[in-house]
C-alpha cells in the first residue's frame, strides 16, 4: 500500500516512519523545504529517541521518501494523512489555515480514488468540512465523478516516547462514515491489530471529539493534583504521600497525577483554549476546563514566587542556573515550556539567568537570543549560581553530585519544580530545598 503523509512534524515524521516500518511505502510531505532537505540528507530536525533508526533504515530500504511536492505523489497513493500544524490562534481557536490549505492542494491534484485522513488535532466538524471543500473543489474542475472518502484518526503519542507509543499504541481511534474507508483504514491498521491493541471503530464526530475529550481529561488531572498540591503546602501536608494514597485506588490509578510547575506543550495548552472555543461555539461553557486552564496559569508561575519568597522580593542581580528547559523530558519541543514564563520573569527583574537542558539547547536560542547563558552542563550552568530551580525532570538530572555543586554554588538553594529530589539528603549536604506540595 502507498500511503502520504502530509506535515513532517513530530506526528508526521514519527507516523510515517512506523507505517514505512510495517512494510508500507510511505511518502512525507512537506511545505518547509529545509526539513525536507535535512531529512533527505539522513538528519533528523527533532529530538525524538529511537526515531533516527528508523527513519534512516526506513529511508536506505526505500519505503520512507520525502518531498516538497504533493502533486508528484497524490495520484500514486489510496491515503494521505493530514498531520499539519493546528496552533491556537488570537483567540484561542484551534488556526485550521493549514489543514484547508493542504485540502484544497488534494483537491486540485487529485485524479484518482482517495482516502484521505485528518491526523492532526481538529475540532470537532473540521473532517466534515474537509469533505465538502474537496466535493466543491472537484466539481469546480468537472471531476466530481471522482470518489474519495474521508475518516479521522486522531493521534495518541506522547512526545519524548513517540515511537514505542506509535508503535504500541494503547488504542487507535479511526472515525469512518462508510464501509469502504472502514476497510481500508483495517488493512492499514492489520499489523497492530495482529498484536492486539484496540483499534476503535467510530463515527467522525465522535473520533475528533475524542481526541480532544482525552486531552482535556489529563490536563485536568495535572491541574486538579496542582491545586490538591498548593494547598498541601498551606495545611502541612505532603502531596506525595497524598498522590500515592490517591493513585493506589485502581478506579483513579497512578497516571498524570503529578504536581509540577503546570503542563505546557504543544497539544495539551492549544487543545484546551480550542475545545473551550468549539463550546462557546455551540454557546455552552466548559466551566471544569477555564478552571484547568486558570490553575494551570497560576502554576505556571510557582517557581518564581517561591524564589521571590525565599529571598524576601530581592532577586535582582541573582546568578540563578534553570535546569531543563523542554516542556517535559525525551524532547526538545519547547512550545508553551513552563521555563520559558519563568525565564522571562527572571529576566524582567534583571536575573542572571544560566541554562542547561540535554536536547533543547538550539530550541532555547529562539526563545532567549542572548539573554541567557547557554551551560555546557548542570554544573557549568550552577556555577556561582544563587539557586537551581530545576524545572524539567530529565533522568540525568536524577543523581547529580551535590558535593561538587555546593561548592560551585554561591548560595546552597534548590526548587525542585518536579518533586524529584529529597529533602534529607540534599539538607544533609547543606542545602536548602523547596519543592511542590510539602512545607
Ligand atoms: N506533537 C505531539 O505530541 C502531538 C501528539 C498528538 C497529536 N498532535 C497533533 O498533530 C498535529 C501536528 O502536530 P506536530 O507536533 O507534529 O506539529 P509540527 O509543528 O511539529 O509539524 C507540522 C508540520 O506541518 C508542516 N506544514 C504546515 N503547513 C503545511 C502544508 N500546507 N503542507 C505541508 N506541510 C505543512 C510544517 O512545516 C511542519 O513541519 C497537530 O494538530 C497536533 O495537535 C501532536
Amino acid at each position: 500500500m502507498n500511503i502520504a503523509i502530509v506535515g513532517t512534524g513530530y506526528v508526521g515524521l514519527v507516523s510515517g516512519a512506523c507505517f514505512a516500518e510495517m512494510g508500507l511505502n510511505v511518502t512525507c510531505v512537506d511545505i518547509d523545504a529545509s526539513k525536507i532537505a535535512l531529512l533527505k540528507g539522513g538528519h533528523i530536525p527533532i529530538y525524538e529517541p529511537g526515531l533516527k533508526s528508523i527513519v534512516t533504515k526506513n529511508h536506505e530500504a526505500n519505503r520512507l521518501h520525502f518531498t516538497t511536492d504533493l502533486k508528484s505523489v497524490i495520484n500514486d497513493i489510496s491515503i494521505l494523512f493530514i498531520a499539519v500544524g493546528t496552533p491556537s490562534d488570537d483567540e484561542g481557536n484551534a488556526d485550521l489555515s493549514a489543514i484547508y490549505s493542504v485540502a484544497e492542494s488534494v483537491a486540485e491534484n487529485m485524479q484518482n480514488y482517495l482516502l484521505v485522513v485528518t491526523k492532526s488535532t481538529v475540532p470537532v466538524g473540521t473532517t466534515a468540512k474537509i469533505k465538502s471543500l474537496i466535493a466543491d473543489k472537484l466539481i469546480e474542475r468537472n471531476l466530481g465523478h471522482i470518489e474519495f472518502d474521508v475518516a479521522s484518526n486522531p493521534e495518541f503519542l506522547k512526545e519524548g516516547a513517540a515511537v514505542s507509543d506509535f508503535m504500541s499504541p494503547d488504542r487507535v481511534v479511526v472515525g469512518v462514515e462508510n464501509d469502504r474507508a472502514k476497510e481500508i483504514m483495517s488493512r492499514l491498521y492489520r499489523p497492530f491489530l495482529l498484536n492486539n491493541f484496540r483499534v476503535l471503530f467510530m463515527d467522525i464526530l465522535s473520533s475528533e471529539m475524542t481526541k480532544y475529550a482525552s486531552n482535556a481529561m489529563l490536563a485536568t488531572r495535572i491541574s486538579f493534583m496542582n491545586d490538591i498540591a498548593n494547598l498541601c503546602e498551606l495545611v502541612g501536608a505532603d502531596v506525595s504521600m497524598v498522590r500515592r494514597g490517591v493513585g493506589s485506588d485502581s478506579r483513579i490509578g497512578k497516571s498524570f497525577l503529578y504536581p509540577g510547575a503546570g503542563y505546557g506543550g504543544s497539544c495539551f495548552p492549544k487543545d484546551i483554549k480550542a475545545l473551550i472555543k468549539t463550546a462557546q461555539n455551540y454557546g455552552y461553557q466548559m466551566r471544569v476546563l477555564k478552571a484547568v486552564e486558570e490553575v494551570n496559569d497560576l502554576q505556571k508561575e510557582i517557581l518564581f514566587r517561591k524564589l521571590l519568597h525565599y529571598f524576601d522580593s530581592q532577586i535582582e542581580g541573582l546568578n540563578i542556573a534553570v535546569w531543563g528547559l523542554s516542556f517535559k523530558p525525551g524532547t526538545n519541543d519547547m512550545r508553551d515550556a513552563p521555563s520559558i514564563n519563568l525565564i522571562n520573569k527572571l529576566l524582567d527583574h534583571q536575573v542572571n539567568v544560566r541554562v542547561y537542558d540535554p536536547a533543547a539547547m538550539e530550541e532555547a536560542k529562539s526563545y532567549f537570543g542572548d539573554k541567557v547563558h547557554y551551560s555546557a552542563d548542570i554544573y557549568d550552568a550552577s556555577n556561582n549560581a544563587d539557586a537551581v530551580i530545576l524545572v524539567t525532570e530529565w533522568k540525568e538530572f536524577r543523581l547529580p553530585n551535590w558535593d561538587i555543586l555546593a561548592k560551585i554554588m554561591r548560595k546552597q538553594i534548590v526548587l525542585d519544580g518536579r518533586n524529584i529530589y529529597n529533602a534529607e539528603d540534599l539538607a544533609s549536604h547543606g542545602f536548602t530545598y523547596t519543592c511542590i506540595g510539602k512545607k
